[in-house]
């Protein structure tokens, strides 16, 4: 049985990023029913219409990277109350041209981490508000995640029971979703 593939996003383009280590943890989760993968977005230049006539090389392999997976997973740092430019960034290439905007039609999942109590809490809603107005279905439901203490470690395993309980239940729930919208072969 071929499991649905999902590609994972993460809005931080730091090197030590929490999220990345969030998000390894969370594909560790659910590797027996979805088939991850990695979208890369730290080496996008900035957005440019003036770029447009002939995209960049890497905006090229980002958009057919989205293209590859019916489901996508975000895990993104807040910042400013806000997502990241970084991230803002990746999905303005990907909206462009309107006729070919790769996030119409997909199925995503959110989540992320900082060190504040309800750290990307604000920052998810942006970022679910503008997955929406591009015709991405998104997951309902809120999961925000605080690393102090660290949740995870560096290697990807849960070492906060509680949290990978609440994780496990979150991902159980996507798995479902994308299993029943996108089937298995
Ligand atoms: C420009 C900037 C703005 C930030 N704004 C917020 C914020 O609004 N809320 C928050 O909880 N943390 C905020 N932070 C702290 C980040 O949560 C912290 O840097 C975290 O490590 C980012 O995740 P990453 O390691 O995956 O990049 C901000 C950090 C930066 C650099």
């Amino acid at each position: 049985m071929t499991k649905p593939r999902v590609g994972i996003i993460v809005g931080s383009n730091r090197r030590e990023s929490i999220n990345r280590k969030l998000a390894k943890a969370l594909a560790n989760l659910e590797s027996e029913r979805l088939d991850f993968g990695w979208i890369r977005i730290d080496d996008l230049p900035m957005y440019n219409q003036d770029l447009e006539a002939d995209r960049p090389e890497t905006v090229r392999r980002f958009t057919a990277d989205v293209a590859q997976y019916p489901a996508l997973l975000f895990v993104t740092p807040e910042h400013n109350r806000s997502l990241p430019a970084v991230l803002k960034n990746a999905i303005d290439w990907g909206s462009k041209p309107t006729d070919q905007n790769v996030w119409r039609g997909r199925i995503a999942a959110m989540t992320g981490t900082s060190f504040g109590a309800i750290g990307t809490a604000v920052g998810q809603q942006h970022l679910r508000q503008i997955l929406g107005i591009l015709g991405v279905l998104v997951m309902g439901g809120e999961a925000y995640i605080s690393f102090r203490p660290a949740p995870v470690d560096d290697d990807g395993h849960f070492v906060d029971d509680n949290k990978r309980d609440f994780l496990q239940a979150y991902m159980d729930r996507f798995a479902a979703l994308v299993t029943k919208l996108v089937g298995t072969s």
